[in-house]
Order: C-alpha cells, then sequence, then structure tokens
C-alpha cells in the first residue's frame, strides 16, 4: 500500500474577494473536495490548496464604495468564504490569499525569471481613460452602444445582444460605469508576455495532457493564433506593483494562478514539507487544477507557458466542470434561485447537495442543472429511502435485544463478497475519473439490493417468533455490515453522515481498505436518526430568502451592479416613433387618500393644467397621503382608462423602485407647470 502511495497537489479556482460564495461556486468546490477525500481515504498523499482572490479593479471599487480599504474588505470576504466552505464540509489543507507575503513573492520571482529569459516585452498602447476618475477603465466598466447592432447599455468587450466582441475603443458613445464621464484614449506603457512564442510547446502539452474534448478547443485557440497578453496595469489598481516599474502593478490573472503556490508554500512553512519538491520541473508530485470552463483560457494556455517559461512544473491535468443552472435556467436573484452558501445552510443540510452534485456530475463540462423537486426527490429517495433507512431497519434490534453486539458470522457472505469485490474496485475507478454519477448510481443499485435482502428477511417478522434470536441477530448484523460499506463508499461524498455513522458503528474512521474485512462480534453504540428528510417548505423559504439578497455578485463589478439591481432587463428596443405615442404630463397632486379595503393602493387626484383625473396608485407602502398633496409629478396621460375594483383609473404615476417594496415617485424640476409635456 504505503509503496504506491501518490503525492498529489490539488487545487480549485481561486474565487473573488469582492463577492460571496454562491451554489454556483459550491459546484466546484464540492467536486473537488470530493475527489480529495476519496485520494486520502486510499491513503494516497493528498493536499488540496485554494485562496481567495483579492486583487483586481473590481475589488478596488468595491472597498471604495463601501468605504472601507481593499485590504478590510479582503480581510472580511476571508472569513466570509472560510465559513462558507467549512459549512459545506469543503476541507482544504490550507485556504489563504492570494494578497500575501508568499504569492507577492512568487508572482516577483516568476515574473523576474520571464523576464530574464526574454518572454516579456514593452510597449505603449492606447486606452479608454475616465479623466474624472483619473483612471484607465477595464473593458468591463465601460458601457455604450454596439458598433455592430446599435443596442445600448453595452460593456466595452462584447455585446450582450449581438454576441460580437470587439475593442472597448470601438464602441460608440462610450460612458464610464465608475463615474458617468465620458472616457478618453490616452497612451500607456504595457508590459506583456510573449504568449506566442510558446505555441509548440503548448500544443504538446496539450495533446498529451489534456481530455480531447478539452484539447479540441484549444486547437480552436492555436488555429486562431495566440497573441501578446497585456500583464501589466497602470495606477490606481489594488494588487502588486511591478518591480522596477513604480505605478505599474500585475494584472490580477498574474499573480491570481501563482496563489496557488502561495498557498502551498504557506502550508509547507507551517507543515515542515518542501515546497520545491511540489513545483521544481521534475517534480514527481502530481498537480491537477479543478476549474469552471469559463476560465479554461488562463489555465490551459497563460499558466502553462508561464510555468514552462520560469522552468517549472506543468499541470498533470485541468478538470474542467460546466455551469451551474437552476431549474433549467440562469441562476438569477429576481427568480430567488442566485442561492449563496450561507443561505443555503440556514434552511437545508449542506449533505443534500453535496450529494445531488455528485448525483450529477461527470467528467465533461457539460452544464449541471439543479433541478428542485428532482433534488428534494433524489435525497429522500436515496439517502433518506435508501441508505439511512438500512440503518434504521436493522440498529433497533441489535441495540435492544443484543445488548448492542454483532453476531459472530455474516449471514450472507456471498452478498457481501459481491459487494466488497467488484464494487470496490469499480467505484474506485469512476472516483478517480470523476464519474461521480455512475459513481452514486451504483451505489444506489447496492443500496437496493441490500434493502431487497432485508425485505426478504424481514427481521421486525422474525423479530416476533421465539427461537429465532439467533437468525434475528444475524441478518440485523448482514444489514449493518452493508450499511457499513456503503457509507464507506459515500464518505468522499458525504463526510458527515459517514462520521456519525462511525460513531454509531463504533468504528475507527473508515478509509477505503476497509472494505476487505466485515465488522463481526463488535458492540455498535445507540443509533440516533442520521439523516432527515428535505422539506419541500425549507426549499420554499430558501428561495424566498434569496429573492432579498440584493449583494453584488462576485464577478458584478460594482458600479454597473446598481443597473442591474433590479435584474429588469432593458426592454426591447423601440422607435422614436413609438415613444412619441406616450403622452407624459406633469401633473400636481390635489388629493391623495387611502382607499377603503385597498393594502397598496392611495386614490389620488391629479391637475393636468385644467383637466383633472382619477388615478388608482399602487404607493401607500412607501407614502403617508398628506405629504404627496400639492406635489408635482409624471404621468402617463393617454392610457387607457382601467377599471378596478374601487373605480376607473384614468392614468398612472411614474414612480422607480428596484423591485423590493421601495417606491420613488418622479419629479420635475422646479418652473414645471401642471399640464407641460414631457418629451
Ligand atoms: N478568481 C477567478 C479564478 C482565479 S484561479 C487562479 C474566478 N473566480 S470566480 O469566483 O469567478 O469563480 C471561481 C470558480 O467558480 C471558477 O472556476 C468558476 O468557473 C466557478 N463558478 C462560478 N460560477 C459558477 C457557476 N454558476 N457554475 C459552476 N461554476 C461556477 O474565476
Ligand atoms: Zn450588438
Amino acid at each position: 500500500m504505503t509503496e504506491n502511495k501518490r503525492k498529489i497537489l490539488v487545487t480549485s479556482a481561486l474565487p473573488y474577494a469582492n463577492g460571496s460564495i454562491h451554489i454556483g461556486h459550491l459546484v466546484e468546490y464540492i467536486q473537488t473536495d470530493i475527489w480529495v477525500r476519496f485520494q486520502k481515504m486510499c491513503g494516497n498523499d493528498c493536499l488540496y490548496v485554494c485562496a481567495d482572490d483579492a486583487h483586481g479593479t473590481p475589488i478596488m471599487l468595491r472597498a471604495e464604495q463601501e468605504g472601507i480599504t481593499p485590504e478590510q474588505l479582503i480581510a472580511r470576504t476571508l472569513e466570509e468564504h472560510r465559513a462558507d466552505f467549512a459549512g459545506f464540509n469543503i476541507e482544504f489543507d490550507n485556504y489563504h490569499s492570494t494578497h500575501s507575503a508568499e504569492n507577492r513573492e512568487l508572482s516577483t520571482w516568476i515574473y523576474t525569471r520571464l523576464r530574464d529569459n526574454n518572454y516579456i516585452t514593452q510597449r505603449s498602447i492606447e486606452q479608454l481613460y475616465d479623466p474624472v476618475k483619473e483612471m484607465f477603465l477595464p473593458d468591463r466598466f465601460i458601457r455604450g452602444e454596439c458598433p455592430t447592432c446599435h443596442a445600448q447599455d453595452q460593456y466595452g468587450d462584447q455585446c450582450e445582444v449581438c454576441n460580437r466582441t470587439y475593442s472597448p475603443t470601438d464602441l460608440l458613445n462610450p460612458v464610464s460605469a465608475i463615474s458617468g464621464a465620458t472616457p478618453i484614449k490616452k497612451e500607456s506603457l504595457h508590459f506583456f508576455f510573449d504568449l506566442p512564442a510558446f505555441e509548440p510547446k503548448l500544443r504538446e502539452w496539450t495533446r498529451n495532457t489534456l481530455q480531447a474534448e478539452i484539447a479540441n478547443k484549444l486547437e480552436e485557440w492555436f488555429l486562431a493564433g495566440l497573441q501578446q497578453w497585456d500583464i501589466s496595469r497602470d495606477k490606481p489598481y489594488f494588487g502588486f506593483e511591478i518591480p522596477d516599474a513604480p505605478g505599474k502593478y500585475f494584472y490580477v490573472w498574474l499573480d491570481a494562478p501563482v496563489g496557488y503556490f502561495a498557498s502551498l508554500k504557506n502550508l509547507c512553512e507551517r507543515r515542515g514539507l518542501d515546497l520545491d519538491s511540489y513545483i521544481r520541473h521534475d517534480s514527481q508530485a502530481e498537480m491537477y487544477h479543478f476549474i469552471g470552463k469559463d476560465i479554461m483560457y488562463f489555465h490551459a494556455l497563460f499558466w502553462p507557458a508561464m510555468l514552462e517559461g520560469c522552468g517549472l512544473r506543468k499541470p498533470d491535468n485541468i478538470f474542467i466542470h460546466g455551469f451551474l443552472t437552476v431549474n433549467g435556467q440562469k441562476m438569477s436573484k429576481s427568480r430567488g434561485t442566485f442561492i449563496k452558501a450561507a443561505t443555503y445552510l440556514q434552511h437545508l443540510h449542506p449533505e443534500y447537495l453535496r450529494y445531488y452534485y455528485a448525483s450529477k456530475l461527470g467528467s465533461g463540462i457539460d452544464d449541471i442543472d439543479l433541478n428542485l423537486d428532482d433534488f428534494i426527490f433524489r435525497i429522500n429517495s436515496d439517502l433518506v429511502g435508501k441508505i439511512v433507512n438500512i440503518a434504521s431497519r436493522c440498529a433497533g434490534f441489535i441495540s435492544k435485544r443484543f445488548d448492542g453486539k454483532l453476531s459472530g458470522q455474516l449471514a450472507d457472505p456471498e452478498l457481501f463478497a459481491r459487494i466488497t469485490s467488484g464494487a470496490n474496485e469499480s467505484l474506485k475507478q469512476l472516483y478517480e475519473n470523476r464519474e461521480y454519477s455512475k459513481a452514486m448510481r451504483a451505489i444506489m443499485a447496492i443500496a437496493d439490493e441490500v434493502n431487497q435482502y432485508i425485505d426478504e428477511h424481514k427481521p421486525w417478522v422474525i423479530a416476533k417468533v421465539e427461537g429465532r434470536e439467533q437468525e434475528l441477530q444475524a441478518v440485523c448484523t448482514m444489514g449493518l455490515n452493508c450499511y457499513r460499506l456503503l457509507v464507506l463508499y459515500l464518505k468522499p461524498v458525504l463526510p458527515e453522515l459517514a462520521k456519525n455513522s462511525e460513531q454509531f458503528l463504533n468504528i475507527a474512521p473508515l478509509v477505503w481498505q476497509d472494505a476487505d474485512h466485515a465488522l463481526l462480534d463488535h458492540t455498535i453504540n445507540t443509533f440516533k436518526p442520521l439523516m432527515t428528510r428535505v422539506e419541500q417548505e425549507k426549499v420554499d423559504a430558501m428561495i424566498a430568502d434569496s429573492k432579498d439578497n440584493l449583494q453584488a455578485s462576485a464577478d458584478t463589478p460594482p458600479a454597473v451592479q446598481n443597473t442591474l439591481l433590479t435584474e429588469t432587463p432593458i426592454a426591447p428596443v423601440i422607435s422614436i416613433e413609438d415613444f412619441g405615442k406616450i403622452d407624459l404630463r406633469v401633473a400636481r397632486i390635489l388629493k391623495a387618500e387611502q382607499v377603503e379595503g385597498a393594502d397598496k393602493l392611495l386614490q389620488l387626484t391629479l391637475d393636468l393644467g385644467g383637466e383633472t383625473r382619477n388615478v388608482f396608485a399602487g404607493i401607500k407602502s412607501a407614502y403617508d397621503p398628506a405629504t404627496l398633496e400639492g406635489r408635482l409629478t409624471v404621468m402617463v396621460a393617454n392610457l387607457a382608462p382601467r377599471k378596478m375594483r374601487f373605480g376607473v383609473s384614468e392614468g398612472m404615476v411614474l414612480a422607480a423602485g428596484s423591485g423590493k417594496g421601495d417606491i420613488y415617485i418622479l419629479s420635475p424640476d422646479n418652473g414645471a407647470e401642471p399640464g407641460m409635456r414631457i418629451k
């Protein structure tokens, strides 16, 4: 066993430090954690490191918006992320930060080597600059009109309407999303990493290392041609300053992957391990990165090229997963499916989600769907109905009738042998190859067989017949031994269930090797319920709670966030003629009154400059009627009258709101008169 012990370094992508962990992220961390736990159970020497990705413009601006320093923001987020991961039983050997001494040292070292090996060049480029904020604008912080389809309010790098990518300087009527100013073009010196120089080596590495599905995708990029990679950013920037280049910083994506090594370095120093043995070019350790498909370019091209260029080892593989959808759609705040890790944990058990993701995940890059009805069904039917049920059907008799003692022999050694040998080897392969959904199916098939065994032998019937004690003990011993194996197989996915089961079975922590023997002549502890059913109400409550989550997501720039606050997409484009059909007028609120029996409405009497209108407006929650009387507002004057329960409404008052219940009536500037048309 020990001589075959593998030395493995595993990473998950480093989450950005300006947002909360959500159930989309968790696909990756759960997938990785299962793999690492499996390796450790097999006796391999496996390290799992991660960190917060703490640098970059969004983090800098986010901190500024909150009135704190970036250091304060990332310290707070680090604590939050660590707690979220712990809540889902994700067990890192180290969870560090890219804003660390180790990362500064390693990034600087790698950069210096690349520079000395002539892989870094400098040249001036022209970029959009915010003259008010006095900073160069990242693509995502510029909005404007798409040069192709003329859709308004598009990002600086890609149009969300026609999907075309372009350079921000091509955008028509650009606006800075930070200050609202019109950006100007400005030149500045940038540092470039010579990615094209690595093309032959990268091609070879790709073909020999990565899965075919991914190698094919990369082949498209090779065909399109690799470009010089801009690795510097001008101040103000939150990151590491480039040596000998004051005011220039490493672009966040340069030091982010180095963060894997920085986290490892920090761990090695604490545990007295040898960092070099993991990272130098002749390292005997295996190295794997788990990532999502959106960051493939960075991990399959930039990162291996950087490593090659500075003489360090490259990854043995990159395990790429797809994206999470919920009920078949993108996670959405308005649908309440943008569920944060912390919100989930307030309502549901972490291992439900771990199991559900395992039952969906394979080795490919397909997206995976969390269907909430299926989620409830799967957990209740598989985990509660099949697995835990085995223990609860057998344990009581052993405790009550036999003082917790198991028999000295297995009642059905053949069944046991079948479950151990074959299952053991093939399940091992499935875990190793990240075919978790196949593994879960195989395990549930075993559980079906065990439940069938119990159904056939009916311990609850034998228990009522005198003189059949031995048989009862044997059947229950058999059931519990099968349960122990099932828990062992599920342990990478359900470590908490495993821990509680080990406690109940009164055994040492299960390792993969333990499948080779049975538990006989052994005293167990009293059974306590190990897992309860998922209740629909809890899922509903979690969704309801997530609807209130209006906080920025990790990857949405803070300034842009405001425009997305309500998640109401901008309506389809209309012509000026269409707009002209709407007659908007300044109106004075003459009277505002409560409406009896209506909990949302106020009745308004509006003066349109001679003509008066009766309008029912849904603004009661936000305004005291008395404060409205006399003020000016804006109304749609040519809306078809609508008959309501309380009378006819002859128009509509304009108000803004985030959808959260806050309402803000519009008013014209001083000097406007009732009846004036708005154009
Ligand atoms: N900071 C970079 C990674 C740097 S690694 C050197 C980043 N951070 S992230 O927070 O946006 O994403 C972290 C990981 O979570 C990525 O691998 C990403 O693909 C994954 N996911 C984020 N949202 C996801 C879903 N909705 N579904 C599945 N995975 C998702 O990228
Ligand atoms: Zn477009």
